[in-house]
């Protein structure tokens, strides 16, 4: 995006954004670009000193503000936090970010962190898309983007738990983004491959080839308004291009050897 751009993008679903997931990764990469912008960024996250970082690089760099606010978005008590602090500010942007992925076995896996899984996931996307909608409506403008992943297109062998919670992302960014478009909402769903990033050591995943997060930042950024989903990256799209030619059985093999090899360390 260009000056302009950037600036139109602010005049659109500014003055402020809310970044969930924004002390690591991908979301950090978002919340440094929407600062860049000049959006005021109130980043949503655990780990606190992690999140004062991302806000002092954000304010040194940028001149813009950033608000912290430290949340557990596994918990209802979180998410109502992060709704409850943003309740008198001028929100026209909500990124969510925040995730993580399980692998290996189901059989093996702790049902307790598979249930965290869909609450981090799904529930927490659930709960904030939902209030902001409501605000976003009243307001008749604003931006919701949702993460999913290329994961989310077929079953993914190894991580068919994780997979299933951005198949869920996808499919709800998808239908919303057509049904609030009489509201002057935009919705996306950003889908990338591999990104290097904390996601891998969480998911107990080693992954080959990956994208950076700054790189896809901008992306799913300017994809807002003008996409239902954003594939950013050239792995990205290189991986959906390939995959797209594939029947769905065929597409839950190749995922199957991807994720197998990504995992296969759990099962010497
Ligand atoms: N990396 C990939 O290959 C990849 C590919 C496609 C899609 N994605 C999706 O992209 C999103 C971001 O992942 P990433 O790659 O940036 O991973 P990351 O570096 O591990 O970042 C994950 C972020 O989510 C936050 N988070 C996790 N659990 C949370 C909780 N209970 N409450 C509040 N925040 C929580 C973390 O913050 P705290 O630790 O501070 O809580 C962190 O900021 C996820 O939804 C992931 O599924 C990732």
């Amino acid at each position: 995006m260009n000056l302009v751009e950037r600036n139109s993008f602010l005049g659109k679903y500014g003055p402020v954004a809310v970044v969930t997931g924004a002390s690591s990764g991908i979301g950090k990469a978002i919340a440094l670009e929407l600062g860049k912008t000049g959006f005021e960024v109130i980043l949503v996250g655990r780990n606190e000193s992690s999140l004062s970082k991302v806000s002092k690089e954000i304010e040194t760099k940028f001149q813009s503000k950033t608000k912290i606010l430290v949340a557990d978005l596994g918990q209802l008590e979180g998410n109502q936090r992060v709704l409850d602090q943003t309740i008198n500010l001028q929100v026209g942007l909500i990124v969510l970010s925040a995730g993580f992925g399980t692998s290996g076995c189901f059989t093996d896996s702790d049902l307790e962190e598979e249930t965290e899984l869909v609450q981090v996931n799904c529930l927490s996307p659930l709960r904030l898309s939902h209030e902001f909608s409501k605000r976003f409506s009243d307001q008749k403008r604003g931006g919701i983007i949702f993460l999913s992943s290329i994961v989310a297109f077929q079953g993914v062998p190894f991580a068919s738990h994780y997979a299933a919670t951005k198949a869920y992302v996808q499919s709800f960014a998808e239908g919303l983004n057509r049904e609030l478009k009489s509201n002057k909402m935009d919705v996306l769903a950003a889908s990338p491959g591999p990104v290097a990033s904390g996601f891998a050591s969480r998911a107990k995943m080693v992954m080959g080839k990956t994208l950076k997060p700054e790189d896809i930042a901008l992306p799913i950024l300017a994809a807002l308004g003008k996409k239902t989903t954003v594939f950013p990256g050239f792995l990205t799209k290189f991986l959906t291009g390939a995959l797209m030619i594939l029947p769905r059985w065929g597409k839950v093999r190749v995922m199957e050897l991807v994720m197998g090899g990504f995992t296969k360390h759990q099962r010497v």
